[in-house]
């Protein structure tokens, strides 16, 4: 599908990324960068929320977003992916996020608001030492595992490995699972980084 020729243009770049800060720059630019509209240099270096459009992401695709000059990564998941989230928890330091960095109101295994489990919003920072993972959905990668890859983040500085919910596999050195941060809907096709869901 043509999700294919974006990764493909991310692992090049990625593989040899070793700055977050370049990696997030580039990164805006060689995947579709969702319609974001900053309210001023000044309030985003204050930490103002950030509203992302959803509506043009297409199921497997993962667009990022900058938010207190972080990247945060936006994946549409899909049925196939939401289902596969269970069932190999042996593969994973914390399968429900007890030690990892979450809002409260967000589910540990799916790692979304409940009932908005199709779209996952992470921090793109490598609970390792902060580099960019790169975003792998392709299932069964041999490099990454074979059959059992289905699919996730692969960190290259020192080869993280996490599932499409941001969990970390065991025996990588990354300690915790990629940070989910606050977020809510302002719609269906709005999310906004840096606010908490209303009623959680
Ligand atoms: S920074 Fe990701 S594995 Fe070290």
């Amino acid at each position: 599908m043509s999700n294919d020729g974006v990764n493909q243009g991310r692992r090049r770049f990625l593989t040899g990324a070793t700055c977050v800060v370049g990696a997030a720059g580039v990164v805006g630019a060689a995947v579709p960068f969702v319609g974001s509209w900053n309210p001023s240099a000044k309030a985003k270096a204050a930490g103002a929320p950030v509203k992302a459009s959803i509506a043009k992401i297409e199921p497997g695709q993962m667009v990022t977003v900058e938010w207190r000059g972080k990247p945060v990564y936006i994946v549409r998941r899909t049925k196939e992916v939401l289902d596969g989230l269970g069932g190999h928890d042996e593969m994973f330091r914390d399968p429900s996020s007890q030690q990892s960095k979450q809002p409260a109101y967000v589910d540990g295994v799916h790692r979304a608001i409940p009932g908005k489990e199709e779209y996952l919003v992470l921090v793109g920072l490598c609970t390792h030492l902060g580099c960019a993972p790169m975003f792998r959905p392709d299932v069964g990668a041999q490099d990454l595992g074979g059959d059992k890859w289905y699919g996730g983040f692969f960190c290259p500085c020192h080869g993280s490995k996490f599932d499409l919910a941001g969990r970390v596999f065991t025996g990588v050195p990354a300690p915790t699972n990629l940070e989910v941060p606050p977020y809510s809907y302002e719609s269906d096709s709005v999310i906004v980084i840096g606010v908490d869901q209303e009623g959680a």
